[in-house]
């Protein structure tokens, strides 16, 4: 638990070192994404192999990195890309950089990523904000010692997603006409996709989209105390009595063509959400 500390003590010291700015909104961004990065003013982009103690596994390119800038005149902070249970990562590796934000002065988590649709009513290339989630990964990244400095052992998970956040992300997506739907996403463990049976359990279950990732991190960030706002990107329809094959290179290139959207919408939003000088925002 001391090393935690020291080395997300570390982490932050030397991110603190190439920049002036502390990050007050954090965005994760999913596959195919990547582009909200370009948008940063005053920017500092910092490769993950060169921060201590952040994961990567080796195949850290340069567009895996944590970005810290301005977007809509907000202090925030980017990471270009997430880490997966599938990828082999451990918990403590996935709540990283999570807690490392918090660490570096982030109050608000903005997760996106690209999901399966489940709810008949959704199509491929919708925005879906994110209400609630379902996590069937069988696993929770506080499983073990609980770091008390960081949060509560039984953290509460009833607005995981802030409501407040939420209703302004409508509003947003409302005022700018860009069509947003509502739903629950659920996390399944991947990285095979799910069969027809298991797609027709999720649905029952309650879930209007699905995919391999966030739930972690919200877990995470929830724990941390930090307020939260997921979107995802609908890149393929499953629905089990018309059950289609998904292939990973359409799942990327509609999250890819539909990104700028929502890349918009979250630089809309960010515009108008107000930073707390406290940490308890609200
Ligand atoms: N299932 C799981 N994860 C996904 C999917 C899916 O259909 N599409 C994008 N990520």
């Amino acid at each position: 638990m001391e090393d935690l500390k020291k080395q997300l003590q570390q982490a932050s010291d030397f991110i603190q070192g190439q920049t002036s700015l502390t990050p007050k909104i954090g965005i994760i961004l999913g596959t195919g994404m990547g582009a909200l990065i370009d948008r940063l003013d005053e920017a500092v982009a910092i490769p993950y192999a060169r921060i201590p103690g952040f994961p990567c596994g080796g195949e850290s390119t340069d567009r895996e990195r944590l970005a810290l800038g301005r977007l809509a005149q907000k202090p925030v902070l980017i990471l270009s890309k997430r880490f997966h249970y599938y990828e082999g990562y451990t918990s403590q590796q996935i709540s990283f950089p999570i807690r490392l934000m918090k660490q570096l002065g982030v109050q608000i988590m903005i997760v996106c990523n690209a999901a399966g649709g489940l709810n008949p009513l959704l199509k491929a290339a919708d925005l879906m904000v994110i209400v609630d989630h379902i996590n069937l990964l069988g696993t929770s990244p506080l499983i073990g010692p609980n770091p008390d400095w960081l949060g509560v052992r039984f953290p509460d998970m009833k607005d995981a997603y802030d409501p407040k956040l939420v209703s302004l992300a409508e509003q947003v997506a409302l005022e700018e006409r860009i069509p947003l739907r509502k739903g629950v996403y659920v996390a399944v463990h991947g990285p095979n996709l799910e069969t027809p049976a298991e797609t027709r359990f999720l649905r029952a279950i309650g879930a209007d989209a699905v995919g391999m990732s966030t739930v972690p991190e919200v877990i995470v960030g929830v724990h941390a105390g930090l307020r939260i706002l997921g979107f995802s990107i609908i890149t393929n329809i499953n629905l089990p009595d018309a059950f289609q094959s998904i292939s990973f290179e359409e799942v990327v290139a509609v999250a890819a063509r539909t990104e700028a959207t929502l890349r918009y919408l979250i630089e809309k939003i960010v515009a108008r959400i107000e930073i707390s000088p406290s940490d308890s925002a609200d």
